[in-house]
């Protein structure tokens, strides 16, 4: 009898802590912005963009990557250099050598995103193994989309079921198809120059067993605890309100589609999304003579690029239970987050309530003290119905 109690105990603790609370394993800030990331060094064979993905002496060396007085981390597309018809413009593709587990959350605090006509930025994680190990993106846009847009890319089997109190706006909801499964923002200033006048703001993503969680804070609504937050201490997210993008694991099991996940931050001209001329032209097309992306932009003397940079303040990675991220050579100690996380995963039936930060109700605002109670009856109710099981 002790051993189960014992056991309901640790899983009603798991409950609560959940939505309370995820400790700091990793934070990306400052002069040391750039440890722990490897710099692509080759050209963009994956979205077929005009560029080169400097590595990392070049990039330094360049001036494409560096910390500026503010102390926030600067990636960009090289806007001082004259490029010739027939070569690719440099630019920058860092990726985490750590790999995040199912368990995760990551924040982002950036001041400016790349835009402008042909550019196309985004910040996304992806397994080691593409798309078999799925994808997230966070942010992504281009050209003068005036919103992010959000997305996951799986293997056949994952399909997005729009919760209810999803803040965005679903479009595709397959996700293995080619744009993958896509929500996109309705909140304003979550890109381009709208973004960067507002200061910017603050993008976060849970990466949990009950499904992957977006959300977006234009700089004058970040909430408390991400204000408060250091770049040590753990994060009590339950002010959050409903997400932008909601994926649910009721119609795409995330262990099963995902693998631990690096971080991606990078910047490509014109490729298979900026440059298509459906996209391109109904909004840039007259951005010179010829209406094609590479011969209007890209060659020439790079002043178009002025505004094509990501000013970062930090990434912040976290977990549930204080585990350490797993280095991408040696990612096979997976196993342990997963088991960790499936502690927190609540019984059949209460599908509302189960995912942390997964609040029933439209606005964004806090966790009222209604929902406090009912997760605390939950987890009680839980204990009580394993109890009258022994
Ligand atoms: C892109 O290039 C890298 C290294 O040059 C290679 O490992 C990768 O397989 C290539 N990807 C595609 C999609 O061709
Ligand atoms: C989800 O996938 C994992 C890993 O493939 C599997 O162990 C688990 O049983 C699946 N869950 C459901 C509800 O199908």
């Amino acid at each position: 009898m002790a051993w189960p109690l014992f056991r309901s105990f640790v899983l009603v603790f798991s409950i609560l802590r959940m939505v309370l609370s995820y400790d700091l394993v990793r934070d990306y800030s400052g002069l040391s912005f750039y440890d722990g990331w490897d710099f692509y060094g080759g050209y963009d064979n994956l979205t077929l963009g005009d560029v080169v993905w400097l590595n990392i002496d070049d990039a330094l060396g360049q001036g494409l990557a560096y910390v500026n007085a503010a102390g926030n981390a600067i990636l960009k597309v090289d806007n001082m250099h004259n490029v010739e018809f027939n070569q690719k413009r440099n630019s920058i593709r860092i990726t985490t050598q750590a790999a995040y587990a199912v368990g995760s959350l990551w924040i982002t605090d950036m001041v400016h995103i790349p835009y402008g006509c042909s550019v196309w930025p985004a910040f996304w994680t992806m397994g080691p193994k593409w798309p078999d190990g799925g994808e997230i993106d966070i942010v992504e846009a281009i050209n003068l989309m005036d919103h992010n847009q959000m997305a996951l890319h799986t293997l056949p089997g994952c399909i997005h079921s729009t919760p209810p109190n999803q803040m965005g706006l679903s479009k595709e909801l397959d996700c293995s198809q080619p744009s993958g499964c896509v929500v996109a923002e309705t909140a304003p200033n979550s890109f381009q120059a709208g973004f960067a006048a507002a200061g910017g703001g603050v993008f976060a993503a849970q990466f949990d067993v009950a499904g992957i969680f977006i959300w977006f804070w234009s700089r004058p609504n970040i909430p408390p605890s991400i204000l408060h937050a250091t770049s040590s201490s753990p994060i009590d997210i339950s002010d959050w309100g409903p997400p932008s993008a909601g994926f649910p694991a009721t119609t795409c099991n995330i262990t099963q589609f995902f693998s631990p996940q690096n971080l991606v931050f990078d910047i490509t001209l014109c490729g298979i999304w900026a440059g298509l001329p459906a996209e391109y032209l109904p909004v840039c097309g007259n951005s010179g003579p010829t209406g094609i992306c590479y011969n209007d932009n890209v060659i020439g003397p790079g002043d178009r690029y002025n505004d094509a940079y990501f000013e970062i303040k930090y990434v912040r990675a976290y977990t549930t239970g204080g585990i350490a991220p797993t280095p991408t050579a040696a990612a096979v100690a997976i196993a342990t987050p997963q088991t960790m996380t499936t502690v927190t995963q609540r019984p059949v039936g209460t599908a509302l309530i189960p995912s942390p930060l997964f609040y029933p109700g439209g606005a964004r605002g806090g966790l009222k003290h209604g929902e406090v109670m009912t997760l605390l009856c939950v987890a009680l109710g839980t204990m009580g119905a394993l109890l009258w099981r022994l």
